[in-house]
């Protein structure tokens, strides 16, 4: 049955970029529509930052047409700040809004915003009632299992969330306290699933790194969707991968070397066109190894990769690279 979200129809058992900080921007998202996914989410965008205009916040607001189905995340500790901001975020056009409350990281989970509203949820629930009531979009919230092992309240937060009018939930199977450590246990997320009050699709995220795990804890949780973060990075094959094995029971081969080449500079040339020369090249310099996983000795080229500051001489060693290793070695 396709999974619905508003008036958006994101077709049977959507795959899901995971909005990720310093990853999942406009260059990221373009290698993962390429792949198939079905919905992306923008970086978090702080509220106090949308308010007081930042340019980094507002950056984060660029969406294209081409990416839709799109959401804007935003983060928060203030009720008043969260609806001002969903306004801003709200004018940017996005599909929907998507409220942040699993982000681990000090400087978020301890200024009262991201995980650390899982230890308040009537405040929670105000907030999210807060931004539902200041968009006319869908509102879609991402968060964990709880704050740690003694309160893992998700339960209870996915039925109040739903009766103040969220339209989807994404559960991160991992407390804050375990940051990313561990295993992530989707255990509760089926339970939630199985929740007869629970009406909104659940969408399960933590550790799906292959299609083997896609598949089978499709089965074992229930989820109507799976949001992949970290196994995307450098393979946003993954979502075309596992797509495709769903829809025939086959596995498709992995992407071989020029394919692998094509997409990081496809990654590269949007970097530069969204960010610029100098920033694009720069900020590119984090996923080149990523990319180029498995090949033996790629050190060497990573070293020169990072350090080269023009198109060209990147075009250059991209060639090389693809010269000195076999297609299969990829
Ligand atoms: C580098 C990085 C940045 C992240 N930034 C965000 C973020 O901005 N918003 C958010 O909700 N989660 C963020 N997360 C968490 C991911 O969305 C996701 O929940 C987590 O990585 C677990 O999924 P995975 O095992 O598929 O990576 C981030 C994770 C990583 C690794």
């Amino acid at each position: 049955m396709a999974v619905k979200i508003g008036n958006i129809d994101l077709g049977n058992f959507p795959l899901l970029l995971a909005p990720m900080e310093d990853v999942s921007d406009p260059p990221f998202r373009f290698v993962c529509k390429q792949n198939g996914v079905d919905m992306m989410y923008t970086e978090f965008i702080s509220s106090e930052g949308l308010i007081r205009d930042a340019a980094k916040s507002v950056q984060k607001l660029d969406i294209f047409e081409y990416e839709r189905p799109i959401g804007i995340q935003i983060f928060g500790s203030n009720i008043d700040s969260m609806r001002e901001a969903t306004e801003i975020a709200s004018k940017a056009n996005p599909d929907l809004i998507d409220i942040n409350y699993g982000c681990p990281v000090k400087n978020v989970a301890c200024r009262g915003a991201g995980a650390s509203l899982l230890q308040d949820i009537d405040k929670m629930v105000k907030m999210t009632k807060a931004v539902v009531e200041s968009t006319h979009l869908p509102v879609t919230v991402k968060t964990r299992l709880g704050w740690d092992d003694n309160t893992k309240n998700v339960y209870e937060v996915a039925e109040r969330l739903q009766d103040v009018g969220i339209q989807a939930l994404t559960i991160h199977g991992r407390t804050r306290a375990q940051m990313y450590k561990g295993e992530a246990d989707w255990s509760l997320i089926r339970e939630i699933k199985r929740n007869p009050r629970i009406s909104i699709p659940i969408f399960g995220n933590g550790d799906v790194d292959s299609i083997e795990k896609a598949a089978n804890w499709r089965m074992e949780y229930e989820v109507d969707g799976i949001m992949i973060g970290r196994a995307a990075i450098g393979y946003p094959w993954i979502f075309r991968e596992i797509k495709h094995f769903f829809a025939t029971g086959e596995y498709l081969s992995g992407p071989i070397l020029s394919e692998r080449i094509d997409v990081c500079r496809t990654h590269l040339l949007k970097s530069i066109e969204w960010k610029g020369e100098k920033t694009g090249i720069f900020e590119m310099r984090r996923h080149y190894s990523n990319y180029f996983k498995g090949i033996p000795n790629f050190k060497d080229y990573r070293m020169q990769l990072v350090k080269l500051e023009s198109l060209n001489a990147i075009n250059e060693v991209l060639e090389d690279i693809s010269n000195k290793f076999d297609e299969v070695l990829a």
